[in-house]
């Protein structure tokens, strides 16, 4: 995979993938521009090295069809206070309109365009779609991480159209510390998965049991592998129809040597809201009608422990409901001894990135990956469409 510092800029047109897929406020304002920020080394790069910059991004979900509602305008908008007097909005992705003001671009200017998911081409990854991004286009970047795991036409199709092809800094360094974890870790190599849901974790917790060493679980999937092995554990949230492959993982952590670990205590809830009175129980049955909502303080200790003698942690998913207060003690106090550990530490995922800020320890991780869906895939095939398509 090139990078885009090798490449001769100069008067070249620039196609720039990037993630501009911001949160926004109910008035259409970008709400944080972490996700814009974060490709502004590649920008600025390339419009210092004299590159004609077309910008490009998916926002939202607008299923193949115009939706102001989804408009970049306002992330373009965002993007020009940061760096003033040299961008301007396209009204459109493709077309006469745009060809001509890719045309009329100069040296260190930048056109951003629509969002490409305007079209339904994006999303079926079309050639046809992508030969029309790649009119006027000398030179294809893709610096859109989080949207590596999509083989849509702006990731996957241009990128195999366009000769000249590099990774953006945002990419390289993303690629640089996740393929590390993933193919040389240092040992111990500690994995912490939490989140809702086992469904999301399988292919990850499949690739995990062969290269980690321990892989801490927590959060509500904990509660799936839980009523697996028969155990009660009141109305905690179960995917049922996912426990017959929570037995199949621990039956091959078993066979692989590797620890995976779940709670052995628990904070429970009569309801998962605010105020709801709490308990800690050690082990099942849960009292009857309590939820689990966080893991117990045994639990953080026995994990801290792990962190702590580890070299490489990778962390997608909270250890539970920690936009509550009170059910956020797990989800901090592992926040807490992942910022401590000496080890190379990634952090992915849009829960546990906000946890890592709730803390207050975001600058004591190694890496906080910008894509969420993009680095537990990564972490589960070691690959992704768009990392593919520049090679
Ligand atoms: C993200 O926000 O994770 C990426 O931009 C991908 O968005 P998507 O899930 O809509 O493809």
């Amino acid at each position: 995979m090139k990078f885009v510092e090798e490449l001769d800029l100069k008067g070249r047109t620039v196609f720039l993938r990037v993630d501009f897929n911001v949160p926004q406020d109910e008035k259409g304002a970008v709400r944080d521009d972490t996700r814009i920020r974060a490709s502004l080394a590649t920008i600025n790069f390339i419009l210092e090295r004299g590159g004609r910059l077309i910008l490009a991004s998916h926002l939202g979900r607008p299923k193949g069809k115009a939706n102001p509602k989804y408009s970049l305008a306002p992330a373009t908008y965002r993007l020009a206070e940061i760096i003033p007097n040299r961008v301007v909005q396209a009204p459109d992705v493709i077309g006469p309109q745009v060809e001509s003001l890719k045309g009329g671009l100069g040296n260190g200017e930048v056109l951003a365009l629509e969002n490409v998911r305007f079209y339904p081409g994006e999303e079926a990854n079309d050639p046809g779609f992508a030969a029309e991004l790649a009119r006027g286009v000398d030179i294809y970047v893709n610096d859109a991480f989080g949207s590596c795991h999509r083989a849509h036409a702006s990731v996957d199709a241009l990128a195999r159209l366009v000769k000249v092809k590099a990774a953006g800094y945002l990419l390289k360094r993303e690629v640089d510390y996740l393929s590390r974890a993933v193919r040389n870790p240092d040992k111990p190599y500690v994995a912490i998965l939490g989140g809702a849901k086992v469904e999301d974790k399988i292919p990850v917790m499949e690739n995990l049991i062969h290269k980690a060493d321990e892989i801490l679980v927590g959060g509500a999937m904990a509660y799936t592998f839980f009523k697996a092995q028969g155990y009660d554990v009141g109305k905690s949230l179960v995917e049922e129809d996912k426990k017959a492959i929570a037995l199949a993982i621990l039956e091959k952590a078993r066979i692989a040597n590797v620890k995976l670990r779940l709670p052995v205590d628990h904070v429970v809830a009569t309801a998962i809201e605010a105020g709801a009175v709490t308990q800690i129980v050690n082990g099942f049955p849960f009292p009857s009608g309590q939820i689990g909502v966080d893991i117990g303080p045994e639990t953080i200790s026995l994990y801290a422990e792990a962190i702590g003698r580890a070299k490489t942690i990778v962390w997608n998913g909270p250890m539970g409901v920690f936009e509550i207060d009170a059910f956020a003690a797990g989800t901090m106090k592992i926040a807490q001894a992942v910022a401590s550990s000496k080890a190379v530490s990634i952090v992915g995922g849009g829960d546990s990135v906000a946890a890592v800020h709730k803390a207050g320890v975001a600058d004591r991780i190694s890496h906080i990956s910008t894509g969420g869906g993009a680095s537990l895939e990564y972490l589960a095939y070691e690959t992704l469409p768009g990392i593919e398509a520049l090679e």
